[in-house]
């Protein structure tokens, strides 16, 4: 039987807060190429700290659907499978690329000042050999991200409009 019941009230708000935030890391890393000097700066610095925030709601967003387990995909077992693959291959990415920022910044010998509040302890020491794999490394995470959420959100729009289920309603709008 098919599944009605909406993703809990938190699921749905951090998917949407945290879809919002990607947009604009896309965007402050476009800005980064846009800008030089003390603006750059400044982008850099504000990308590293929402990337940061991103990591602890990601965190956060995890325990909540392990602890209250969410509706199951709409579809054959085969199309499920599918679907929780990709939402997990999402997680491991929402950890990932910042912890990839993370690492390139201290190879590069700069700190990660989160809003100027806290900043992050420096576990490695600066290595120029490594520095533009991390970057490439970074980028291409960022990249497949775009790719896959892509992926994901075409199917989503394919069960509202196509199949005309509740996919889509059950996580904007309850
Ligand atoms: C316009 C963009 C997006 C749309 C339309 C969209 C739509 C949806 C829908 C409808 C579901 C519920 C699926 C179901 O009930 O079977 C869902 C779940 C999910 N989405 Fe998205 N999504 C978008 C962007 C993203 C992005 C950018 C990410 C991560 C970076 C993401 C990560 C997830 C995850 C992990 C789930 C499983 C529920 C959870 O653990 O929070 N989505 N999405
Ligand atoms: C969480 C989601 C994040 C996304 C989606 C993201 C995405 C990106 C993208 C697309 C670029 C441009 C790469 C290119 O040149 O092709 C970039 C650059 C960069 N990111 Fe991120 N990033 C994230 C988090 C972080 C975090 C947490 C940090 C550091 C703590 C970070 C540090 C940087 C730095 C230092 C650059 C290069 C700036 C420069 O050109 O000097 N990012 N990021």
């Amino acid at each position: 039987m098919q599944e009605v019941r909406s993703w809990s009230a938190p699921t749905r708000g951090l998917h949407a807060l945290m879809l919002l935030m990607f947009i604009v890391m896309y965007a402050l890393a476009e800005l980064m190429d846009w800008t030089h000097g003390a603006s750059k700066h400044e982008v850099v610095e504000i990308h590293k700290s929402i990337g940061v925030l991103i990591f602890g709601l990601a965190l956060l967003r995890l325990l909540w659907n392990v602890t209250h387990r969410g509706p199951e995909p709409i579809g054959t077992p085969q199309q499920a499978k599918l679907a929780k693959g990709v939402h997990h291959l999402l997680y491991l990415l929402m950890f990932l690329i910042p912890v990839s920022g993370y690492v390139m910044s201290m190879l590069h010998g700069k700190s990660v000042d989160v809003f100027g509040v806290y900043t992050l302890p420096t576990l490695l020491a600066p290595d120029h050999s490594l520095k533009e794999w991390s970057e490439s490394i970074h980028s291409a995470l960022a990249t497949t991200l775009l790719i896959v959420a892509g992926g994901h959100a075409a199917m989503a729009l394919y069960h509202h409009f196509m199949l005309k289920d509740a996919t889509l309603r059950r996580m904007f709008k309850g």
